[in-house]
């Protein structure tokens, strides 16, 4: 795997060797930072800047700690901290920041914005999020699996809820360039793009894994080695959607009775973060508008013991340093 120069926007433009590459760095650097052993070599010296145009916890800290563990510096600016778009294009941006900074962090709207950041910087862009997709999720998720199965190949993966969104389009992406089985399982207005699922669809003929959309919970569910799910409404959608989402998302929350179809085994995964008891603002503002005290997951399943959510959360870190060291190490 050489990824040096080179961006991380989509997992489309990866081959399954290279995401396996970054699986098995990310876990090579999770190791060594459990030995105790000193990263601060790997990225001595270098700059980065963190650009936040939506909100952020995990993908915000993992790349500050990240970068800290291997020596390098990081300049966050927030969503409201710097003249991007607003007085500034991105490819003026992204021309300014490429002269001072060894690579560039961007979490924002569409995902074209990101694709232009990365043409004009000259430096390695990295995609930490896009309506379309979460490519640094996708490492630590495929990493917390293979940690908990030994294997990503083969693997039952359902994922339940919005997935026409950055989640189900990379996790789909993801499973076909592995060999895995993806099935999303939920109401079909919210199924993946067509041509995204024709493109899945090829390359799983290629890597033996396979793509199925079903609005069945049972025979979606049915042998699950994962089932995943992600928020019903997302970072940068209005409000009024959330009656509507309720309505047509509500029969795919996960819970029980879906992992009742699963493998014994089987494992809970949310990139986070879940709207799983009243414990938050909006979790409190949605049950006193819909009387629901939980939304696209259970809390029985969030607290219970197949929920490998906080070691997926974890292994943002682990990952994002993955990518960094490969693209500029
Ligand atoms: N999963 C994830 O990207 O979390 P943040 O929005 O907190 O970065
Ligand atoms: N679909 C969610 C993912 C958050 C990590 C969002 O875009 O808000």
């Amino acid at each position: 795997m050489n990824l040096k120069g080179k961006h991380f926007l989509k997992m489309l433009d990866f081959s399954p060797e290279e995401i396996n590459g970054l699986v098995d760095l990310a876990l090579k650097l999770k190791a060594e930072k459990k030995q105790g052993k000193s990263q601060k070599s790997y990225l001595e010296g270098k700059n980065i800047a963190l650009i936040f145009e939506k909100t952020s916890t995990r993908t915000r800290c993992s790349f500050e700690v990240a970068a800290y563990d291997m020596g390098a510096n990081v300049t966050y600016l927030d969503p409201s901290g710097s003249q991007i778009g607003k007085k500034e294009s991105i490819a003026d941006t992204a021309r300014v920041l490429g002269r001072m900074y060894d690579g560039i962090e961007y979490r924002g709207f569409e995902q074209t914005k990101v694709e232009n950041l990365a043409k004009y910087a000259g430096v390695p862009v990295w995609n930490g999020l896009t309506n379309e997709s979460h490519p640094t999720q996708m490492i630590a998720d495929m990493m917390t699996i293979k940690e908990h199965f030994g294997k990503l190949e083969g693997l039952k993966f359902v994922y339940m809820g919005d997935a026409r969104y950055n989640m189900g389009n990379s996790l789909m992406v993801t499973c076909a360039k592995l060999g895995m089985d993806f099935v999303a399982c939920t109401n079909k207005k919210y199924f993946p793009e067509a041509a995204l699922v024709k493109q899945c669809e090829e390359i799983a003929k290629q890597t033996g894994a396979s793509i199925t959309l079903t609005e069945d919970v049972e025979a979606g569910c049915k042998d699950a080695d994962v089932i995943y799910t992600d928020v019903w409404v997302s970072m940068g959608e209005p409000d009024e959607v959330w009656s509507e989402r309720i309505a047509d998302l509500s029969p795919y929350q996960v819970n029980a009775k879906a992992f009742s179809y699963a493998k014994a085994n089987a494992k809970f995964m949310h990139c986070l973060p879940a709207f799983h008891d009243l414990k938050t603002t909006i979790g409190q503002e949605i049950y006193d508008k819909f009387g629901i005290d939980c939304m696209e997951v259970t809390d029985e399943i969030f607290e219970g013991e197949r929920s490998i959510v906080f070691d997926e959360a974890e292994n943002r870190m682990h990952s994002i340093k993955a990518v960094m060291y490969a693209t500029l190490g």
